[in-house]
């Protein structure tokens, strides 16, 4: 029997500590999230400072838990992968440094992860023989992506936004009507029982591009919540996510069939959206294509998604330096 390769996956890019192990770049043993949502929710965001103090109490406990869950030890581990960007500064420091100091204590190779093509391998954790081309959504707090995965590390990115992220708007659009922090997840509920169809919220740049702009919607939702003060909060919730997903899933159908892809793949934290979700999967049966909707655990930050993609980097790049920094503004690796 051929001997499975482990990496300890690390991601510290925001407000998630989070540590896992991951057989063979699919193969999950552990995944171990600690959330630091109900420290930032009083602020209404997330506090970079507070966020590095989290992930430095919480690091070393949050990786033990996953090699113990995992039920391995470090001698079985064969590389240990940490995102290195994009993300906040202080936040990303603190996981990088520990993934080097364990590499270096360990004798270990240091694989080093771009927090955004670790969100593609999402879908090949729980679809580990994903036909390739695909075309990948990558809706997040931060980005806002058209991908085209046609091979391991091959992406063109198709567009992104070119102002807020889908899911920044849904955290703004929540904030505003003093609904909570984060936004995304409470505007899908209270959606549930809105009418999609109540107000018209305008559809920026549908027919044009592959590139999205969400300010404008998030502009117009204020607008109207402030001359219409009596429409229900539920219909606002409602139709603001309807012309989310409209935009969305009409650019990335477009590219599916320009670019004659197998299917669609969601990946982010915006793909854990009820409407999102439901309507991929509606298109794709209609399409005739696949719909790759991963679990919503895997859709928010995780680290076995770092892991996935490490494993991947791993065989095809090799260990990184352990003088490899961590950057924040680390871009999408795109050919194009
Ligand atoms: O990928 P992620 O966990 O972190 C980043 O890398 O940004 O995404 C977080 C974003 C937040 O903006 C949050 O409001 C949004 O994902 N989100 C959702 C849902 N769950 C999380 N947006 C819409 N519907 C959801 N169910
Ligand atoms: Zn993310």
């Amino acid at each position: 029997m051929t001997k499975r390769e482990l990496i300890l996956g690390i991601e510290t890019s925001c407000d998630e500590t989070a540590a896992a192990v991951v057989a063979n770049g699919h193969d999950v043993l552990s995944n171990v999230v600690s959330s630091q949502i109900d420290i930032h929710a009083r602020y209404g965001g997330v506090v970079p400072e507070v966020a590095s103090r989290a992930h430095v109490e919480m690091m070393t406990p949050v990786i033990a838990q996953a090699m113990v869950e995992a039920g391995v030890d470090k001698d079985d581990i064969d590389a240990i992968a940490c995102t290195v960007g994009p993300g906040l500064i202080g936040s990303l420091l603190i996981g990088v440094s520990s993934a080097k100091a364990l590499s270096l204590v360990w004798d270990k190779p240091f694989v080093a992860v771009n927090h955004l093509e670790a969100h593609l391998y999402s879908s090949f954790l729980e679809e580990p023989d994903l036909e390739l081309p695909v075309v990948v959504l990558l809706v997040s707090g931060g980005h806002t992506m058209l991908i085209l995965m046609e091979g391991h590390g091959q992406y063109r990115l198709l567009g992104e936004t070119l102002d807020d992220a889908a899911g920044e708007a849904y955290d703004k659009v929540a904030r505003y009507l003093g609904l909570g922090y984060p936004g995304g997840p409470i505007i899908d509920k209270m959606a549930m029982d809105g009418d999609p169809h109540a107000v018209k919220f305008p559809r920026a740049m549908v027919n044009d591009g592959y590139d999205f702009s969400f300010s404008g919607l998030k502009t117009s939702v204020v607008n109207y919540v402030r001359k219409n003060p009596d429409v229900a909060d539920v219909d606002i919730a409602a139709s603001f996510q309807e012309a989310v997903v409209d935009v969305l899933l009409t650019k990335a159908r477009r590219a599916v069939k320009e670019f004659g892809a197998t299917g669609l793949c969601l990946a982010g934290g915006v793909a854990a959206n009820s409407s999102l979700r439901e309507r991929t999967l509606d298109l794709a049966i209609e399409d005739g294509i696949k719909g790759f909707v991963p679990s919503r655990s895997m859709c928010t930050d995780n680290a076995a998604m770092i892991a996935a993609a490490g494993w991947w980097r791993f065989h095809s790049d090799g260990p990184a330096s352990l003088d490899h920094g961590a950057d924040s503004s680390l871009r999408f690796p795109s050919y194009a």
